[in-house]
């Protein structure tokens, strides 16, 4: 391919990791997501979360109805794992086609959490009827404990967490979400083919000078938070490196400016937006434009056992001016990369 191109045509990518919220915020969120792209998988970290089948059916119903006419756009629902767990329901809602995945939130690991699994041997029956159906498995990786440090959750999870799980597991389908370190490029490029990871467009952009130097900068925080420069090189070459193991999931997490602005700020970076804009930024710099398309709509189906969208898009060399601020829906929420200029756009 010639690496300097002034439009890139690729299948239209789906988002395999994403927060909508609900309420007032949701149509103009959802909006942004169903402009980039055709498919999302969808978190179930509201308040309460989606627990359930009836539930996710009524979350979808509320998405659908957010969806603006004319754009074509499925979201994908996910269950909320907790400690009580029935593992008929989950199996039930994978088999109505109502859960397309379930996700393990380790206990107060981020927001929205506090439901989530203290132990994962307290939902051991529900991960073996998932091994038993096929159902993936989407997991937040980062202990709680509090004798680790916050830079070394992740870390710590794929030792004290990840490896015993699946040694006990082998089959089951993983997909550790929006990893932030050179350890979990490590044990996702060695692991079998059952397991795979999302990547966030802020980790390949950003380190955590990014929130720390010249001042407390929240709209740079996140969950996990950002890394050393090391781990984010790391991240860049297993994302553009064309390994099917490796996709996009934005984890795109809208909160009020003044949610984020604040004594104790939430984690959460809005990048919807421009997410795939910001994606190509990464490839075009690591020369690996003709990898782009494996990332961002081929290997995230592949994973979850569904075809890619025969859609195209396209995005051309034109720019775009990333606002300061956006109003969803009277929620005024900053942008990842709010103020820049991006160098791609996506063509109408
Ligand atoms: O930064 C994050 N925000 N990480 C998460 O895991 C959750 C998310 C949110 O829902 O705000
Ligand atoms: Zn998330």
């Amino acid at each position: 391919m010639n690496e300097t191109p002034e439009s890139l045509t690729i299948r239209r990518p789906d988002d395999w990791h994403v927060h909508l919220r609900d309420g007032e915020v949701l149509a103009a969120v959802t909006t942004y997501t169903a402009r980039q792209f055709a498919r999302a998988i969808v978190m179930p970290n509201l308040a309460p979360p989606v627990t359930g089948v009836e539930a996710a059916i009524a979350y979808r119903d509320r998405i659908l109805a957010a969806v603006p006419e004319g754009a074509a756009f499925t979201p994908l629902m996910t269950a909320y794992l907790t400690d009580a767990t029935d593992p008929d329901e989950i199996a039930r809602g994978y088999e109505e086609g109502v859960f397309t995945a379930a996700k393990l939130y380790p206990a107060n690991a981020t927001t929205n959490s506090a439901h989530g699994v203290s132990d994962v041997a307290n939902i051991r029956s529900v991960l073996e009827r998932m091994a038993a159906i096929g159902m993936p498995l989407c997991i937040h990786g980062e202990v709680t404990d509090a004798d680790i440090d916050i830079f070394d959750r992740e870390k710590a999870f794929i030792s004290r967490v990840l490896e015993p799980l699946l040694l006990s597991l082998p089959d089951l389908k993983v997909i550790f979400e929006h990893i932030t370190t050179a350890d979990a490029v490590q044990f996702v490029t060695s692991a079998d083919s059952n397991v795979a990871a999302t990547i966030t467009p802020q980790h390949l952009h950003i380190n955590r000078n990014a929130m720390l130097v010249g001042g407390i900068r929240p709209h740079a925080y996140c969950l996990p938070v950002a890394k050393r420069e090391r781990h984010r090189i790391a991240l860049r070459e297993a994302a553009t490196s064309g390994s099917a193991k490796f996709f996009l999931g934005t984890d795109s997490a809208p909160h009020a400016r003044d949610a984020k602005e604040s004594a104790c700020g939430c984690a959460g970076i809005f990048n919807a937006p421009f997410a795939l804009e910001s994606y190509l930024e990464v490839f075009e710099d690591e020369g690996a434009l003709a990898n782009f398309e494996g990332f961002a709509s081929e290997h995230g189906p592949r994973f979850y056992g569904l075809a890619p969208n025969e859609e195209r898009i396209t995005l051309e060399r034109t720019g775009t001016q990333v606002p300061d601020e956006i109003d969803a829906g009277g929620t005024p929420i900053v942008p990842f990369h709010a103020g820049e200029t991006l160098r791609w756009a996506i063509r109408a």
